[in-house]
């Protein structure tokens, strides 16, 4: 390759990788700007974490969204599966726990169905599953607080609802 060659191609490669962060940031900011629920740091650290969060839309991006709500919803019922497990703890801990299983479940499937409407274009049956999800996390929240037990699913609540506010948001954009 002849040097200015390499120069066309390096500058070519440069413009496409900040067009692509340019893409993510533009469209959390208009998310932000239009929901106040939306933080901003939030939506481009968790859309930015993952490679094929480059190089698309906001369409792109709110499927994104729903996609890293399923995966929390996943991880909290394993997290939830392994203290249930655990011997000892108090029964009344365990209903509640129980109960906000199913209430995971339940926002795995809206998240997955929210993807798929996306996908679809049907937006307002997106939206409406994104805030679905937004109702069952406080449900657990709430469950959880009537038991007293000090939650330990608070780190994947907030997430829950933060990335359900972001997708929401997102759609809003398309
Ligand atoms: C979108 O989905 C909803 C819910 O299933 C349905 O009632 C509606 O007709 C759909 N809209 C379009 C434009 O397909």
């Amino acid at each position: 390759m002849t040097l200015p060659t390499t120069l066309l191609v390096l500058a070519t490669i440069a413009l496409a990788l900040s067009g692509a962060d340019a893409t993510l940031e533009i469209v959390c900011k208009a998310a932000s700007n239009n929901d106040v629920g939306v933080n901003y740091d939030f939506c481009v650290k968790e859309l930015g974490n993952h490679p094929w969060a480059h190089d698309t839309d906001a369409w792109g991006l709110a499927m994104q969204a729903a996609d890293c709500g399923i995966g929390n919803a996943y991880r909290a019922i394993e997290d939830i599966e392994g203290m249930l497990e655990k011997p000892g703890s108090d029964a009344k801990a365990k209903e509640a726990l129980g109960q906000c299983d199913g209430l995971y479940t339940g926002m795995k499937y809206a998240f997955a169905n929210a993807h798929d409407w996306i996908k679809n274009r049907n937006y307002t049956a997106g939206k409406e599953e994104a805030e679905k999800v937004i109702t069952l996390a406080n449900l657990c929240d709430d469950i959880l607080a009537k038991a007293a037990v000090p939650s330990p699913l608070t780190e994947r609540s907030t997430y829950s609802l933060q990335i359900a506010i972001v997708c929401s948001a997102i759609i809003t954009l398309i």
